[in-house]
């Protein structure tokens, strides 16, 4: 919270309590004449219903006072000015970082037991994987889905199709490291928009037939066959997606294709090894691991 915000916070809150003081004060110094009294209590509803003008009960009245008075406290002992922690010193952060080292304390030679362990042992013991499942709704989840059947641009994870390669040591080393894929955009290099549109055509029917009589052929074999291959099957060391199979990172559509390489495309799988450390990412991988089979 900015300065700014802290003092407006502060001089409001303050405010109140002063406000709700001099209430309390007020009211107990208005004593009512007799006339008004006898006036008020004069109001007859329903032939039997009558308004009467008594002090606020004695409960009423100090338990109002203790709230006061435990918000003061509050106020005194809690951080309500932002540079200082309070007469307690506490802090957001100080309870957090305390949190998460007493889990770590608890769960750390858990986890460290089942990073000892390997992936293909881990897969079959279903308290690895009831963590590993709730790891990934914790980490993972945002981006590839609560099912991790992925998105336009994050992929399947429970499929057997891999961009980078679906052995334990290939899915351990993108959560480790994350994974950088850079299609270049090759809009400028074709000659004309034709040229382009039949490029498209071409790897959208590649799943079909590989059709060495169209135009794009040759311009495959020049600009694309680097990274996806002489049959269009991918490469898996640069994350080049296979373009012969039905499978589609960024969407089969005309346009989703003429984006991919007239524009570029730039996935980026962030490292996760400072956040998780490599136990969890070895419990992890055995959950991902376990989902494509
Ligand atoms: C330098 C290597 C490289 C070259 C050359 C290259 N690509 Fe790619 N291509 C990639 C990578 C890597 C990706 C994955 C991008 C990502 O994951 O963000 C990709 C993705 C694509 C996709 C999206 C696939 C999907 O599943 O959605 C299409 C379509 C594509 N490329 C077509 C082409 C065409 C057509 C050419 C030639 C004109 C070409 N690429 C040349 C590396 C390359
Ligand atoms: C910020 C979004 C994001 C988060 C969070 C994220 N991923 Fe990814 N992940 C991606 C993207 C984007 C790719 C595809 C990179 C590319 O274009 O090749 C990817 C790729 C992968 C791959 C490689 C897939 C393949 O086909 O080879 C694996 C495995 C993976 N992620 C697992 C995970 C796990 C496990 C977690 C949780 C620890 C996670 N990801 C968290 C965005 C994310």
């Amino acid at each position: 919270m900015s300065a700014g915000w802290t003092w407006y916070v502060l001089i409001m809150t303050l405010a109140s309590v002063a406000a709700c003081f001099w209430l309390i004060v007020w009211t107990n110094r208005q004593r009512a004449s007799e006339s008004e009294i006898a006036a008020s209590e004069a109001h007859v509803w329903d032939e039997d219903i009558r308004e009467l003008n008594n002090p606020l009960p004695m409960w009423w009245l100090w338990s109002f006072i203790i709230t006061l008075v435990w918000g003061i406290g509050y106020f005194v002992m809690y951080p309500s000015f932002s540079d200082t922690g309070g007469l307690l010193g506490w802090s957001q952060e100080a309870q957090y970082e305390a949190q998460v080292a007493a889990a770590e304390e608890r769960y750390g030679p858990i986890f460290a037991s089942y990073g000892a362990m390997a992936v293909e042992e881990l897969v079959d013991d279903p308290k690895a994987m009831n963590i590993g499942a709730s790891l990934y709704a914790n980490y993972c989840s945002q981006c590839h889905g609560a099912n991790a059947l992925g998105a336009a641009g994050f992929p399947n994870l429970t499929d057997d199709t891999w961009n980078w390669g679906g052995s334990p040591a290939n899915i351990e080393y993108a959560i480790t490291n994350g994974r950088n894929a850079t299609m270049p955009a090759l809009g400028a290099v074709f000659a004309s928009d034709e040229a382009i549109n039949e490029m498209v055509r071409y790897v959208r029917n590649m799943a079909n037939e590989m059709d060495t009589t169209s135009p794009a052929h040759a311009t495959y074999m020049q600009l694309c066959v680097a990274c996806h291959g002489p049959t269009g099957q991918g490469m898996q060391a640069v994350g080049a997606p296979s373009l012969a199979d039905d499978v589609w990172l960024y969407g089969s559509s005309e346009s989703a294709v003429r984006k991919s390489f007239v524009a570029g495309r730039n996935g980026v799988m962030p490292a996760h090894m400072n956040m998780l450390g490599s136990d969890r990412i070895r419990i992890l991988s055995a959950y991902i691991y376990s989902l494509s089979r």
